[in-house]
């Protein structure tokens, strides 16, 4: 998650240079701009004097334009102009500021505060040290104060403040002050978040900013300026083990061989012993470079390209690890799973993520439960919507270099991409590896595929037919099979109807429950692939990404995607079972073509529009496909 900030790094380290020797603090703010989030870090730009005269001149204006009254300036005003240049062309709408003061330097995640926002808040979270939490006096703690608590704790913050603003609209009021304070720590505390400091504030007016406000005579703790500067947060990335993600191998010419990537957790120094995940092979540094020359040493934070002393085999995505205390290397995790797009997540459906330098193919299991962000209770779900948390497991196609979320965040975190449209739908954080995966391993065998289907006289492949219910692929299915016997082939049928009486007797119609009805198909495919056969599927299999999936689960040539193509309009007229009139009725929900989606294959290996022909010819059409690759060789 922390890639996001990259755009901006040149500008963060030019002003931060000029800073050196001072400690950072990052921190995130959580509320919406109703709640005065950005009148507050206005005002906190403002009050550092980190805002350019011109800025300024130009906020008077707008200011009166907008016909705020008396000497405040409007803060929000100023804020919400930076952030629209920002938000252009970035994915995830995350605007990061920088100020300091004498003592500290700062960086504030600035996030949109609607519900819908939630991954732009994990986002701006992911490197935080501490949340400003802001809260409306008059509204008090709502549920997306405790969605955002929430996700605060899960992306292991410890330290909030609980900004309580607009305190001028209730007259000051220690008693709505302190209410609020008492409701969010009962609520904190189920959290885990240890450290938590509630102070009364007026961002507009400027009360407790910088300075003890005449209003709260009653309240006797920091302002919020002097907390920021002071407070103490743990720094574990620097004092974890060396962590170092690939980005990619610098090779300009043959007599330099450098990694470049940005150290993710500890330090390093020339003459430091690494290894290098996931192969474990071991080496030396020589080298710190940068364009500024070469450094005596690096900590977390910094990008940096080293040398190593062996000519080992790097490649980008690999993880640079301190020899002694290396990353662990798993392809099975229980993960916390934040939802962040429009359509569910569905188990078992092929999703891509990106971790640390890596992106790998990835599916996640059902959810064990979703968390009611209001009363933290557990609940069932079959599914994740937006802005849901979920806890569940994760497979991905290989094992990666990781830390649990909880040892090292940018280690441990992660972002899910659509496969399709390549938006960020998602966002998690590893728990720890499941056991299973470490003991699990493939058995090698001695009569392989090769030799079954020498003996069988020819190549195993499936026949994936998919189409609308009713356009016939059962009964091109049922005659292919019969030819292909016919010819001497070992040949299996598997049906959507018979199937769905045994082994996805468990599955109905929902989305989630397609998705897992074929991805069992293709893991049966599969085997009986490797078991030498020619497998002969007929399900509608309606989604794109689950025929690519069990495309994907046997070797290149041996998946036959045949689309039985016969219109809407012919299948519902025909409407052999009469399922189609009992779904328009509304009698059936979820039907294909009617409330469910049949997505188009886009390059099938055949294509086959039955209206055009006989189902003989169709099965002709597909039997001589594979004679004419040689699968099966014709009769005589
Ligand atoms: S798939 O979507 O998971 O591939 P599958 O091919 O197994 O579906 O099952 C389709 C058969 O189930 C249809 O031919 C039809 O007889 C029956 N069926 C019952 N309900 C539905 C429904 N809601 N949508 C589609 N088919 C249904």
């Amino acid at each position: 998650m922390s890639a996001t900030t990259a755009p901006i790094e040149g500008d963060i380290e030019t002003y931060l240079s000029a800073h050196q020797r001072k400690s950072l603090l990052r921190f995130i703010t959580c509320g919406s701009v109703d709640d005065g989030k950005s009148t507050l870090i206005g005002r906190l730009l403002y009050e550092t004097k980190a805002l350019l005269e011109d800025q300024l001149s130009a906020l008077e204006g707008d200011s009166r334009k907008f016909g705020t009254q008396g000497d405040d300036l409007d803060f929000a005003l100023l804020v919400d102009g930076l952030s629209a240049e920002r938000e252009q062309g970035i994915t995830i709408d995350v605007a990061y500021r920088f100020f300091a003061t004498e003592r500290r330097k700062f960086i504030v995640a600035d996030t949109p505060g609607h519900e819908q926002y939630t991954r732009n808040m994990v986002t701006g979270a992911s490197t935080a040290d501490l949340a400003v939490i802001l809260i409306d006096a008059r509204k008090g703690v709502l549920t997306q104060t405790r969605r955002h608590s929430y996700l605060v704790s899960l992306l292991g913050i410890r330290h909030v403040v609980l900004a309580v603003n607009k305190l001028d609209m209730v007259g000051w009021s220690r008693e709505v002050f302190d209410a609020i304070e008492r409701e969010y720590r009962e609520f904190a505390a189920k959290l885990g978040i240890s450290h938590i400091v509630g102070i009364p504030l007026s961002a507009l007016r400027g009360d407790n900013i910088t300075a003890p406000s005449a209003n709260t005579p009653w309240y006797l703790g920091p302002n919020l300026l002097h907390y920021l500067e002071n407070v103490k947060v743990d720094t574990t990335r620097e004092t974890g083990p060396l962590r170092m993600p690939v980005q990619w191998v610098n090779r300009p010419n043959l007599d330099f061989r450098g990694f470049s990537g940005r150290i993710l957790g500890g330090r390093l120094q020339p003459g430091d012993a690494v290894r290098v995940l996931p192969g474990g092979r071991q080496s030396t540094v020589t080298r710190i470079v940068t364009f500024d020359g070469d450094l005596a040493e690096a900590q977390a934070g910094q990008s940096v390209t080293v040398t190593l002393a062996d000519e080992i085999d790097v490649s980008r995505g690999d993880v640079i690890c301190a020899a002694d205390d290396p990353a662990g290397l798993a392809d099975q995790f229980e993960i916390t799973l934040v939802w962040m797009a429009d359509e569910p997540m569905l188990p078992g459906r092929p999703y891509l993520i990106k971790l640390g330098a890596s992106t790998v193919g990835a599916s996640f299991g059902q959810p064990k439960y979703v968390v009611d962000v209001n009363s933290l209770d557990h609940l069932a779900a079959k599914t994740l919507h937006l802005n849901d948390i979920g806890v569940c497991n994760l497979t991905l196609d290989h094992a990666v270099a990781f830390d649990p979320y909880g040892e090292n965040r940018d280690m441990g975190s992660f972002i899910v991409i659509d496969r399709f449209t390549n938006r960020t739908v998602g966002g998690g954080m590893l728990h720890f590896a499941l056991r299973r995966s470490q003991n699990i391993h493939w058995q090698a065998v001695d009569v392989d595929k090769q030799a079954r289907a020498r003996q069988n006289g020819h190549k195993p492949c499936v026949l994936w037919l998919t189409g609308l219910s009713g356009s016939g692929k059962s009964t091109i299915a049922n005659i292919v099979e019969r030819q292909l016997h016919a010819l001497g082939a070992r040949t299996y049928l598997l049906d959507g109807d018979n199937v769905r009486h045994g082994l996805s007797k468990d599955l109905g119609f929902t989305d989630a429950d397609r998705v897992e009805n074929i991805r069992r198909i293709g893991e049966v495919a599969k085997l009986m692939v490797d078991a030498g056969l020619i497998v002969i599927t007929a399900f509608i299999s309606p989604f794109r990404s689950e025929r690519r999936l069990a495309r994907s689960m046997v070797e290149a040539g041996e998946f036959i995607e045949i689309f039985v193509d016969t219109p809407l309009s012919v299948v519902e007229q025909r409407d052999p079972k009469g399922l189609y009139k009992k779904a328009r009725r509304g009698e059936l929900r979820n039907f294909t073509g009617v409330d469910s989606p049949y997505e188009t294959p886009e390059t099938p290996e055949l294509h086959i529009e039955t209206l055009k022909g006989t189902p003989e010819s169709a099965a002709a059409t597909i039997v001589e496909y594979l004679t004419g690759r040689g699968v099966v060789r014709n009769a005589g």
